[in-house]
């Protein structure tokens, strides 16, 4: 029996890396998953890969109706929902505060916190008793480094978000969590990388590796593996907490 048998669950940003990869988890562990993401080509290919345990539904996080409607397509398609993982997100430039454009500032502020406090506003109502809401922040969602302002507050507001909602619906035993992934091996990183350091792929992983006391970024399975034990009934007794994926990172 898998420790995710009978619960459903919605991911957002569920095209992506980290997201895929625990929807590929969460139905191995016997869910039934609601993949959404911008693109309907995309989440289709990841719903098509996972079988009739999957729905895509596409939504952009910072439309409200959209996420409204996502949360309804969950609950219509597999009669319920039981974990909600707010993980869709951007990083924005490299910039100085003083040089950092206020436009996409606000941009990565509406996908990182506008989004999860939508997908909180419409799911939590709905998730069942004893129920799971999980938000990706990141290691700069504990600590910070030059140039990524908009990033690393926004990372950090979440977790505001997280103690809120966990106080507000901790009458119906459902728990609320934030991840911190440290330098995940993906594109999205990647391109992080290659902007902080202005270094080629390689050279800037490596530049990386050497920050991270384990010595190499995670893999997307191992952040999932620690959703799924967020999602699951092992976890009941963790609410409110900020959970590190960093490799040592944080020390
Ligand atoms: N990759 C890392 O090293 C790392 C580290 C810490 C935290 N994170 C966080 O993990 C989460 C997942 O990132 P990932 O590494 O899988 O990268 P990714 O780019 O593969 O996945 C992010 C997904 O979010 C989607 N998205 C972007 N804007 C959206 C919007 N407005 N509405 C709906 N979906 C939208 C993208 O289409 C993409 O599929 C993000 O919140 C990211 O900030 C990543």
């Amino acid at each position: 029996m898998g420790r995710l048998e009978g619960k459903v669950a919605l991911i957002t940003g569920g095209a992506g890396s980290i997201g895929s990869a625990t929807a590929r988890a969460f139905v191995a562990e016997g869910a039934r998953v609601v993949i959404s993401d911008l693109d309907q080509a995309a989440v289709d290919a990841v719903a098509v890969e996972l079988g009739d345990r999957a729905l895509g539904v596409a939504a952009d996080v910072t439309d409200s109706d959209q996420v409204a409607a996502v949360v309804k397509a969950a609950v219509d398609r597999f009669g319920g929902l039981d974990v909600a993982f707010a993980n869709a997100g951007i990083a924005g430039p490299n910039a100085t505060i003083a040089d950092y454009d206020p436009a996409a500032f606000d941009q990565v502020l509406a996908v990182n916190v506008r989004g999860p406090f939508l997908l909180a506003k419409h799911a939590l109502p709905v998730i069942r008793d004893g129920g799971s809401f999980i938000i990706t922040s990141s290691v700069v969602g504990l600590t910070s480094a030059p140039g990524i302002c908009a990033y690393a507050t926004s990372k950090h507001a979440v977790v505001g978000l997280m103690r809120t909602a966990a106080k507000e619906v901790v009458d119906r035993r459902i728990r609320v969590n934030t991840i911190h992934p440290g330098p995940v091996d993906n594109a999205f990183q990647d391109a992080v990388e290659r902007d902080a350091t202005g270094q080629d792929t390689e050279t800037a992983n490596e530049i990386f590796n050497s920050m991270i006391p384990l010595g190499r970024h995670a893999r997307p399975e191992e952040v999932a593996a620690a959703v799924v034990y967020l999602a699951g009934d092992e976890s009941a007794f963790m609410t409110g907490a900020t959970i590190p994926l960093d490799g040592g990172m944080s020390i």
